[in-house]
């Protein structure tokens, strides 16, 4: 589904990336650790066209992201959801709204927003909060929300760069269940993290890097750095 082939990106001198090689497969659960500056992000950002690389191709599903055209990035997103530390909702929106708000905006219907908005709450147990504004919600309950927010379009693939960052241990591993459960109805996830034992319970494939570089790639790994 994702392949980079011998991908190198620097930033100016600094090399953030180094000659990656990597597949991941369709409905794989991927954790891509290593300490800040090891190179996650800009991986991420890779994926969703949002860097391009100095040298090496990008693959997603036989689309070379590395060399799309800005104009084609909106149909690639459609297929990609993304959530970050930092949780941007529109502050003055429901919950019911931030969700809405994004299906509207990639080209969902009136009738299929009512239908779906009410199922993907449901998919983040945020149903009794529909109406309650940004404000009134715990960090990990926004987080759940970016989560909904991120799968309004029902993408294949989700990506998660730090979504735990600035949350407590439970608030923690409540989202790292919730991406277990996106992944486990068939969404492909990657979610990059520094967060050692919260990757040491999830049991699944662990890619670390480290100064841009792949050291281990392991099956059921463990954070090991
Ligand atoms: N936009 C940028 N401009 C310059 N350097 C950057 C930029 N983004 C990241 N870097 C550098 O690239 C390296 C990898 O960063 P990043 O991918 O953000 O790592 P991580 O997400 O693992 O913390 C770091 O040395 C960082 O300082
Ligand atoms: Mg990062």
């Amino acid at each position: 589904m994702i392949r980079f082939d011998k991908v190198t990106k620097t930033y100016n001198q600094i090399v953030a990336v180094k000659d990656v090689t990597l597949d991941i497969h369709k409905g794989e659960f991927i954790s891509l650790v290593g300490q800040s500056g090891a190179g996650k992000s800009t991986l991420i950002s890779l994926i969703i066209g949002e860097e391009r690389p100095d040298s090496g191709r990008i693959l997603i599903d036989d689309i070379d992201v590395s060399h799309i055209k800005r104009s084609s990035i909106p149909f690639l997103r459609r297929k990609i959801g993304v959530v970050f530390q930092d949780i941007k909702l529109l502050p003055k929106r429901t919950v019911f709204e931030n969700i809405s708000f994004a299906m509207e905006v990639s080209g969902d219907d009136n009738k299929t927003i009512k239908k779906e908005v009410p199922k993907i709450l449901e998919l983040v147990s945020l149903s009794e909060r529909s109406g309650a504004f940004p404000h009134e919600l715990s960090g990990g309950e926004k987080q759940r929300i970016a989560i909904a927010r991120a799968m309004a379009h029902k993408p294949v693939l989700l990506l998660a760069d730090e979504p735990t960052g600035n949350l407590d241990s439970i608030n923690a591993w409540d989202i790292i269940q919730l991406l277990l459960k996106i992944n486990k109805v068939g969404t492909t996830v990657i979610l990059a993290t520094h967060a050692k034992d919260l990757v040491n319970s999830i049991k699944k494939r662990v890619v670390t890097i480290e100064k841009g570089q792949i050291i281990y790639d392991q099956e059921k790994g463990k954070y090991v750095l």
